[in-house]
This record gives C-alpha cells, structure tokens and sequence, in this order.
C-alpha cells in the first residue's frame, strides 16, 4: 500500500516534470530579425519590483551580454563583444521592461539570448532567437568582352543568383558563379553568362535573393551596331515578385526613371525616349540608338 502511493507519487513528480518540460518548449523561442549593423532590440519583461537583469548569448557556451541590478546598467560584466554595444531603455525597466538594444548588429550576433530575470517574485527566463540579415541592396548587371556579369555584395544569409530570359529560351547558356564571404561573413556573389551569336535577341534578367528581399537587374543585349531599333522594350521582372519600388538606369549610373509602377518620375534627358513603363515594369524606349 505504502508502496503503491510512493510509486503514485514519484509518477506524479515526473508527470509534472514532463509537463515543465513541454511547457518552456511549447512557449519557445522568440524569432527576432535583425538587419546587419543597424540596432535591434531584443524583448523581455517581467512582474515585480528592484529587478535583476542577466541577459546571454547561450548558443555556443554562455557568454555574457548584459547585466542590470542595484538599479543601474552593470557594463563591466558584458564580455568583450558585447562591450558598449547593449544597453537596457532606463525609463522602462520600472514598467516590467527588460529588453535590451544591441547597436550594430553583426552577423556573429546570430544566436539564442536568454534573457533572465529575478525580483521578490520568482525568477524567469525566456528566450529569443536572433537572426540576422544584410539586405540585398545592389544588383549590378555588365557585359564583359565575351558574356554579361551579375554581381551583388554584402548579403547575409548566403544568397541565390538566378538568370532567366525573356522570351523565355530553350537554349541554356553556360554561367559560372561564385559565391565569396568576407571577413565580415557577408557574401559576395557573382554570376557570369557566357553568351554566343545566336543569342542577340533575348532579354536577360538577372535575381538575386536572399532570406530578406530579392532585387532582379534586367539586361537587353543590344543588337549588332548596325542596327538601329525604333522601339525596344526591356522587361523588368520575368520571376514573379510585386515591384515595390524602381529604379531603371542608363549605364549604371544614368537615371532614367524613378518611382512605382504607377507614380514614376522620368529623367529630363530620357523624357524623349522613355514611351511605356508596363505594370510589370518592363520599360518601352523610343527613338533610340
Ligand atoms: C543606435 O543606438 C545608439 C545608442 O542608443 C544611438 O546612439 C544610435 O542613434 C542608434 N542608431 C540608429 C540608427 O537608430
Ligand atoms: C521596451 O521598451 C522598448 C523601448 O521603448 C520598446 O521598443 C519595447 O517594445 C519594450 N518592450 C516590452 C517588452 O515592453
Ligand atoms: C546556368 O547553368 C545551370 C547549370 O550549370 C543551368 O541549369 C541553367 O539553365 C543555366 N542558366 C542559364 C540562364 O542558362
Ligand atoms: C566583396 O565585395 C567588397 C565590395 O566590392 C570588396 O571590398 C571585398 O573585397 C569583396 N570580398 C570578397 C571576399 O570577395
Ligand atoms: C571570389 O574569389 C575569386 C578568387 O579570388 C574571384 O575570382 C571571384 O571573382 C570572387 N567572387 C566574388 C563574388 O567576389
Ligand atoms: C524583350 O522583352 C519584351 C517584353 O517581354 C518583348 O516584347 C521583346 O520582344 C523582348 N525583346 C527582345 C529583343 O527579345
Ligand atoms: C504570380 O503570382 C500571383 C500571385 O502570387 C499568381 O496568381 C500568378 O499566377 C503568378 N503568375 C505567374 C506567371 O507565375
Ligand atoms: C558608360 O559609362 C562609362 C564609365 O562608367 C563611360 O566611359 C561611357 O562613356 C558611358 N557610356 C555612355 C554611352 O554614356
Ligand atoms: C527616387 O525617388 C525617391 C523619392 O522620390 C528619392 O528619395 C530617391 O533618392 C530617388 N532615387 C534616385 C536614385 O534618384
Ligand atoms: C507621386 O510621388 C510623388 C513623390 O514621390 C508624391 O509627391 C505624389 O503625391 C505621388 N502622387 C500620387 C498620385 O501618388
């Protein structure tokens, strides 16, 4: 009889244990993305009153980030990386605020926080995930003596180059990419198309994604010299994203319009020729060379 209830009671405890144990994994982490170098805040708060603060980097070891007690910011107990870069917001902490703002984000800062607190109501944890991302910001597209060259840089996580065609082709050129990570741990990455004569008519495009954004760089291969088009339209985005903003430019560095699909603003030196921005926008030139 004793027996039985002991084991009743020791089933009991790890129930309970069980039920602990699903309940921190079941609340889980919280996803904060961060963007490369600018600041992130990253959230926590707690009930009660004169607050211990212990925040950590827990993915690899347990390195201290920030600490708050004795009701101030205690710097000297952050580990060098984190040195002058977290901070808690001070007119908050009184209202159950313990997040705390690192500046500069940089791509090692990808990892799980814990974030603890103790006052004379209990202690308690929680946890967040920080990602961290570089943006694409910049998609440069360039013929080369023999083939055309897309390159974007500084992009974190490592990102995905696609080259598509417009009208879409059946003929599959041969490209090389290569994909190169700075110290920073940012990606560069470059793409090269090797074209052949028989390709002059094709409109390329060229995309860059990565977890955050995509940029796609369109690119006509001009026809022989000789040539001379009326009329010419260059797609904008064979892949199927919603133009948020547009930029189209003349040799990388010319504008020739600026805006949105719907409200654009057109350089005055390509008011002549610019005749259609389509909704896709694909741009229509006239009376060019
Ligand atoms: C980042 O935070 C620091 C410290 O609070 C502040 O001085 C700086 O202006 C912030 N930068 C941005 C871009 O918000
Ligand atoms: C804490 O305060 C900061 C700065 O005002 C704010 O951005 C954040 O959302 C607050 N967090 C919580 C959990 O209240
Ligand atoms: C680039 O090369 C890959 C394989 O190397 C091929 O599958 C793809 O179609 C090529 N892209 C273009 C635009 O030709
Ligand atoms: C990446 O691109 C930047 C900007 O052009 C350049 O300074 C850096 O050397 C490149 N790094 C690598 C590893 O290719
Ligand atoms: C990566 O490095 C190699 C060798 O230095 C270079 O040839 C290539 O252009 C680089 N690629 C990028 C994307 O910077
Ligand atoms: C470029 O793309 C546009 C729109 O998709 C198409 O109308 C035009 O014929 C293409 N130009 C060439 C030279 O293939
Ligand atoms: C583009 O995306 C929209 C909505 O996501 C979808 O309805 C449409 O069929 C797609 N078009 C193509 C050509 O994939
Ligand atoms: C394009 O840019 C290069 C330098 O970036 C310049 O030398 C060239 O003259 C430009 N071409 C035109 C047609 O403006
Ligand atoms: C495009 O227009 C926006 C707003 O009208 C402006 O802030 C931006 O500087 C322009 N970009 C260029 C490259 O002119
Ligand atoms: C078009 O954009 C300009 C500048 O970005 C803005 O001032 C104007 O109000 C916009 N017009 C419409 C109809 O949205």
């Amino acid at each position: 009889m004793k027996m039985s209830r002991m084991l009743a009671g020791i089933k009991c405890v790890v129930f309970l244990m069980v039920l602990i144990f699903q309940w921190t994994h079941a609340r889980g982490d919280t996803e904060v993305s961060c963007v490369y170098m600018e600041n992130c805040t990253l959230p926590c708060s707690y009930e009660g009153a004169d607050v211990v603060i212990h925040w950590h980097q827990v993915s690899a070891g347990n390195l201290p980030v920030h600490s708050f007690f004795h009701n101030q910011d205690q710097p000297g107990n952050s580990a060098q990386r984190f040195k002058g870069r977290a901070s808690t917001f001070k007119d908050q902490i009184s209202r159950g605020n313990a997040s705390v703002l690192l500046t500069g984000v940089k791509v090692q800062d990808e990892a799980r926080y814990r974030c603890y607190t103790s006052t004379i109501n209990g202690n308690m944890e929680s946890f967040i995930n920080l990602k961290t991302d570089a943006p694409v910001h910049k998609v440069d597209v360039y013929q080369g003596e023999n083939g055309i060259t897309c390159r974007s840089e500084g992009i974190y996580p490592k990102p995905e180059l696609i080259w598509s065609t417009s009208p879409p082709s059946s003929l599959t050129f041969k490209n090389t990419t290569t994909v190169n990570q700075t110290e920073q741990q940012l990606y560069n990455i470059s793409s090269s198309l090797i074209l052949s004569g028989s390709d002059h008519d094709l409109n390329f495009s060229c995309t860059v994604s990565t977890r955050r954004n995509r940029k796609s760089v369109a690119f006509l291969k001009m026809p022989s010299q000789d040539v001379l088009e009326y009329e010419n339209t260059i797609p904008c985005s064979p892949s199927n994203i919603t133009l948020s903003n547009l930029i189209w430019r003349f040799n990388h560095s010319q504008l020739i319009l600026n805006g949105t699909v719907t409200n654009y603003t057109v350089s005055e030196k390509w008011k002549q020729h610019v005749k259609k921005l389509s909704e896709s926008g694909s741009l229509t030139l006239q009376d060019i060379s």
